[in-house]
């Protein structure tokens, strides 16, 4: 049994959020901090294992744990152990913001999770706050350099890039990467029904700074099969990569991979999606998993050819604290 759409896309990759709740303010997201809408819990432990055991048999093969901030659930390393646990799944990885990272980063590791995702939108302690609300950047990158030298092998950070935020920062992001085996992750501000006013003065496309990388001697690497989104570049000079992440460009829909599981469990075929489907009601108990089957497999089959960003087209996306980006 394998998940494919029309487009012959398959999906071997689930995101899935596992709270909607967030700590960090961060401008693009959650300026005024997260705000309870619902009394709907997030998916229990059971629920989440009766999902994934159903995408496990659909072709599933990496799950990301993603928010909102994951590391806010208490249970989260009880989660990373029952994804582990799956026969099938390769790979289970776990985007955070960083807050807890130093005190979870071993407990992560032994509960068998292989990939860190950091979101690190400044290396400026001012600056960091002004864009993410938190006073914690030297926290955060103690935790990751724990997260490092546990032996995590895979560890990315991300930075939503923002025109006269951040963008200033580059130079430092590769300095900092010089003798770091990181791999820098900038991606492309993203518009979304809350951040309208803030996308039309922020966002920057990737094209002057790929020009600039490609400039000072940076190369794109080829792709592989499973490759995610990432146009990434390195250098004979850095141990580090640049990654590039640039929703706005042509085809960058072409080779998506993944399908989305909000922290309510509802299926998101597509981050920017008018649509989504609960799937709730077949997670109660593991005598429904023939229905859910069908149902994702039925619900995968209509996956839209691509996102309609272009035409400022953001779907039922507010912000992404729910889906984890
Ligand atoms: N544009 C691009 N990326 C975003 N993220 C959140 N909101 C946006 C947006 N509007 C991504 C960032 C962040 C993660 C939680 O989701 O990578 O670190
Ligand atoms: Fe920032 Fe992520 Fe929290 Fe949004 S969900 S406020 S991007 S840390």
């Amino acid at each position: 049994m394998l998940l494919a759409d029309s487009y012959q896309r398959r999906f071997h990759y689930l995101r899935l959020s596992v709270t909607e709740r967030c700590n960090f303010k961060c401008t693009y997201c959650l300026p005024n901090g997260y705000q309870k809408k619902d009394c709907e819990p997030d998916l229990s432990l059971a629920e989440i294992e009766i999902l994934i055991q159903a995408f496990v048999k659909l072709g599933i093969r990496k799950v990301r744990l993603t928010g909102g901030e994951p590391t806010l659930r208490r249970d989260i390393i009880e989660i990373a152990q029952v994804l582990v646990a799956q026969r099938g799944i390769e790979e289970v990885a776990l985007s955070t913001n960083g807050y807890r990272l130093s005190s979870i980063a071993g407990p992560l590791l032994r509960a068998g999770v292989s990939a860190i995702n950091l979101s690190l939108d400044s290396l400026d302690p001012e600056n960091f706050k002004a864009i993410t609300g938190t006073g914690r950047l030297n926290q955060i990158l103690a935790g990751l350099e724990q997260a490092l030298s546990l032996g995590f092998q895979k560890v990315k950070v991300n930075l939503v890039l923002l025109r006269g935020q951040n963008s200033h920062e580059l130079a430092f992001f590769q300095d900092w990467i010089r003798h770091r085996p990181i791999s820098v992750r900038l991606i492309e501000l993203m518009q979304t029904g809350e951040n309208t006013l803030f996308f039309k003065q922020r966002h920057l496309s990737l094209d002057s700074i790929r020009q600039e990388l490609i400039q000072t001697g940076w190369c794109l690497n080829p792709k592989k099969l499973t490759d995610g989104p990432a146009q990434v570049y390195s250098h004979p000079d850095y141990r580090g990569t640049i990654g590039l992440i640039a929703p706005y460009s042509p085809g960058f829909c072409e080779g998506c991979n993944r399908l989305r599981v909000t922290s309510k469990g509802a299926l998101k075929l597509c981050l920017f999606g008018e649509k989504q489907e609960s799937l709730r009601d077949c997670l109660g108990d593991i005598s429904l998993q023939e229905t859910l089957l069908q149902r994702v497999q039925t619900l995968v089959a209509g996956k839209p050819i691509s996102h309609f960003l272009h035409d400022g087209r953001v779907g039922n996306t507010l912000n992404f604290s729910g889906i984890g980006g």
